[in-house]
C-alpha cells in the first residue's frame, strides 16, 4: 500500500498516519518529523530549517526531494509507504512522478480553517516517536505523558497562533493546488494513476 495524506496543518495527518501505518505495516514518511529530528540533532539542515519552520514557511523543494528520495532507498519502504505532509508543492509532486514513485491512494483530510487554531493550541507531541495528542480531543492517559513510553510531551515551536495562521495561508497558496493535481491524475485513468478520496476530518479521531 502506497499512500499520500494531504491536508492543511492540523487536519490530522499525523494522527491518522499512526493508525494506517500499523494496519498496513508500512513506514510513515513525515517530512515534518524528519526536519524536527534534524533540528534536534543540530545538523546543518536542522539549523537552516528551524528558522523557516518557526516562521511557517516551506523548506526548499531540492532539500525535501533529496531527503525523501534517500528515505525511499531504505529497505522498509520496499512494500509500501505513507507520505505525511509530502508532497507539498507541484515541484515535489512532479519529482515523485518523474522518479516513478508509485502511489495507490491520495487521501485528502478536509477540515475548515476555523477548527484548526483550536486543534493546534491544544496539541501535545512525543518528540521521539511523533505521537500526537490533544489536551481536549485526544488526551493522553496520564496528563503530559506519552501513553507508551511515559516520557514527557511537548508543544511544537510552530504551534503559536501567528505561525499557525501563516502556515494555513502557505497551505492555501502552495499546497492546496495538489488537490486539483491529484484529482486530475486520478480521473485520467492512465496506468499508474492513483485513486483519490476526500475524507471529512471533523469527526472524532477514531471515526
Ligand atoms: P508538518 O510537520 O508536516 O506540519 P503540518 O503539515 O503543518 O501538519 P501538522 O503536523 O501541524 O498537522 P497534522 O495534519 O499532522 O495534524 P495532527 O495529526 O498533528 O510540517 C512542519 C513544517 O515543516 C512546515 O511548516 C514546513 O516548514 C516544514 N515542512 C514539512 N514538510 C515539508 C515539505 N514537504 N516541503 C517543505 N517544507 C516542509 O493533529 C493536530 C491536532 O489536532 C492534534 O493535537 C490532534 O490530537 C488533534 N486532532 C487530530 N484529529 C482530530 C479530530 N478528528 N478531532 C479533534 N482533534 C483532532
Ligand atoms: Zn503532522
Amino acid at each position: 500500500m502506497r499512500l499520500i495524506l494531504l491536508g492543511a496543518p492540523g487536519a490530522g495527518k499525523g494522527t491518522q498516519a499512526g493508525f494506517i501505518k500499523d494496519k498496513y505495516n508500512i513506514p510513515q514518511i513525515s517530512t515534518g518529523d524528519m526536519l524536527r529530528a534534524a533540528v534536534k540533532a543540530g545538523t546543518p539542515l536542522g539549523i537552516a530549517a528551524k528558522k523557516i519552520m518557526d516562521e511557517g514557511g516551506l523548506v526548499s523543494d531540492d532539500i525535501i526531494i533529496g531527503l525523501v528520495k534517500d528515505r525511499l532507498k531504505e529497505g522498509d519502504c520496499a512494500h509500501g509507504y505513507l507520505f505525511d505532509g509530502f508532497p507539498r508543492t507541484i515541484p515535489q509532486a512532479d519529482a515523485m512522478k518523474d522518479a516513478g514513485v508509485a502511489i495507490d491512494y491520495v487521501l485528502e483530510i478536509d477540515v475548515p480553517d476555523e477548527a484548526i487554531v483550536e486543534r493546534m493550541s491544544g496539541r501535545r507531541v512525543h518528540p521521539a516517536s511523533g505521537r500526537t495528542y490533544h489536551v481536549k480531543f485526544n488526551p493522553p492517559k496520564a496528563e503530559g505523558r506519552d501513553d507508551i513510553t511515559g516520557e514527557e510531551l511537548i508543544q511544537r515551536d510552530d504551534d503559536k497562533e501567528e505561525t499557525v495562521k501563516k502556515r494555513l495561508s502557505v497551505y492555501h497558496n502552495q499546497t492546496e493546488v495538489l488537490v486539483g493535481y491529484y484529482n486530475q491524475w486520478a480521473a485520467s485513468g492512465k496506468p499508474g494513476a492513483p485513486k483519490y478520496r476526500k475524507i471529512a476530518g471533523v469527526g472524532p479521531v477514531d471515526q
